[in-house]
């Protein structure tokens, strides 16, 4: 596809922002107040990202914003399609907002990357007749027009047509500094055989470098400081563009942004990271020392039926030449347990790996048949119940693992950005550390979005805790 084709045209851009301002009058006629949005995003962070251009979009049409969906005027829930629980969250969010319609005739949409199936598609045209608007990840843009549609015809709106796309011109209405997603590139080329991201996201496609490194500009500006760039593979970033930059280029190249800020990025595919990419994060004092490297499985035989194309090995050694580098790298990972065919010994496997790279910290999953995927095929003999123990195994070596990683920071004293208060009741504020530690403390009042030395003084499995000092 041509580059020309994937980049939504300014016009389109401006087209939308017209039906906006439409859907802005006659909101504003139908209520005569200001119209009130409830969004609600299920998934990870490239929803995240997604909701802030549909806030940003919503803004437009006039619309302020609150948590409760019963009072809202539209409810909006962007859905993900990863796994079945996930889907099942969704769908029972949306059930339960039919009550929302009733009470206030509230405008029901559902997007993101569950509403992109068609078969997901399908179900909510028969069996949620309540939901007003449903379009997919490609139709993000049109959101106005959808919107507009719905006002102006009355009817139900659906639409998951079209391919992946970048959408530029629409700056996202982001939460408050100091953390602050921004992606440099959409979709996923690897089709792992577990995994439905490529058939909803569409195929890979990087943002220009320039546009990046202008938008990383503005948000150090606007005081963000902790910036995480997103993309499905960073890694592999810059591979569809013909300007001869790659991640590690465009790290050095937001590494020498004036400011105070860090970056960080995930997710890193271990067949696409590089002795390159631990170089820079090495050289570059404000790239995180931290990284995310799903490593899925510690059996070859799985890796490859699951079409990772990394070994093992191979991973270990990626791991080796890091801290080789970074001593202090934090180092996570996510984990599938009971995969099509997966038995004791390739579990084993697992374990054995975890316990050799001693990662900070572990997303564990247990294997969810996703419908189009290449292992929804496979053969899967082993029980619900087996799984579940192998699971459970699992997490009670990485908890201790994680436990023990946390006590060697006693002691020390780390730079953390506070970025909220707590949710310990002992504590005033959380914040995180360059490795994405999260720690608490306590401080007195307009600590937020600053800077701190912090003496760790507790450890648990899940946070430091910590006391200021100068
Ligand atoms: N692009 C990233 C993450 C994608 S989804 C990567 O490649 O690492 C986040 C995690 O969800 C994956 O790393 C994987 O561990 C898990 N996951 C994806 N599909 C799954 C499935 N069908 N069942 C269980 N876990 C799954
Ligand atoms: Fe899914 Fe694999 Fe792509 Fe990650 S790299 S989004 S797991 S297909
Ligand atoms: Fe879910 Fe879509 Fe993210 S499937 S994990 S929201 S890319």
């Amino acid at each position: 596809m041509n580059r020309n084709d994937i980049i939504i045209s300014a016009e389109n851009i401006a087209e939308q922002r017209e039906y906006s301002l439409k859907c802005r009058e006659l909101f504003a006629c139908r209520l005569g107040r200001q119209p009130r949005a409830c969004v609600v995003t299920f998934g990870c962070q490239q929803n995240e990202a997604d909701s802030e251009m549909i806030r940003s979009m919503l803004h437009d049409m006039g619309f302020g914003f609150v948590s409760k969906a019963e009072e809202a005027d539209l409810v909006l829930f962007n859905t993900c399609a990863i796994r079945e629980h996930a889907e099942m969250r969704a769908l029972g969010n949306v059930g339960q907002s039919s009550h929302v319609k009733n009470a206030n005739g509230a405008i029901i949409c559902v997007c993101g990357c569950m509403a992109q199936q068609t078969h997901v598609e399908e179900k909510v045209k028969k069996s949620f007749p309540y939901v007003d608007i449903l379009f997919g990840t490609h139709a993000l843009w049109r959101f106005p027009s959808l919107v507009y549609k719905k006002l102006f015809y009355g009817k139900r709106v659906f639409d998951t047509q079209g391919e992946g796309v970048i959408i530029e011109g629409i700056e996202p209405l982001r939460k408050e500094p100091p953390n602050a997603w921004l992606s440099i590139m959409y979709g996923c080329n690897n089709f792992c055989s577990y995994c439905i991201v490529p058939y909803v996201r569409g195929r890979e496609r990087s943002r220009d470098p320039e546009v990046i490194i202008s938008e990383f500009t503005k948000l150090v500006e606007a005081g963000y400081k902790d910036i995480t760039l997103l993309g499905q593979n960073v890694n592999s970033y810059g591979n569809d563009l013909d300007c001869g930059i790659d991640f590690s280029g465009l790290l050095r190249r937001i590494n020498d942004i004036p400011g105070e800020f860090r970056v960080r990025f995930m997710t890193s595919h271990p067949k696409d990271a590089t002795k390159k990419l631990f170089d820079t994060m090495a050289e570059c004092d404000k790239v995180c020392k931290a990284i995310h490297l799903p490593v899925q499985c510690g059996s070859n035989r799985i890796l490859g039926l699951m079409n990772r194309r990394y070994t093992a090995e191979h991973y270990l050694e990626l791991i080796e030449y890091a801290r080789s580098k970074m001593p202090d790298i934090t180092i996570t990972s996510d984990i599938i347990v009971g995969f099509p065919g997966e038995n004791e010994e390739d579990f084993k496997q697992t374990i054995d790996l975890v316990e050799k790279v001693r990662y900070d910290s572990l997303f564990t999953f247990i294997y969810s048949r996703r419908k189009g995927t290449k292992a929804a095929d496979m053969e899967d003999l082993e029980t619900a119940e087996d799984k579940q123990r192998r699971f459970d195994r699992l997490l009670c070596v990485q908890n201790r693992i994680s436990r023990e990683k946390n006590e060697l920071y006693l002691g020390r004293v780390c730079k953390v950005l506070i970025d909220g208060l707590s949710d310990d009741e002992s504590y005033t504020y959380k914040g995180r550390t360059e490795g994405f530690k999260l720690v608490h403390i306590n401080g007195p009042k307009g600590l937020e979005g600053t800077w701190q030395n912090v003496k760790i003084n507790r450890a648990s499995t899940w946070a430091l805790f910590g006391e200021i000092v100068d």
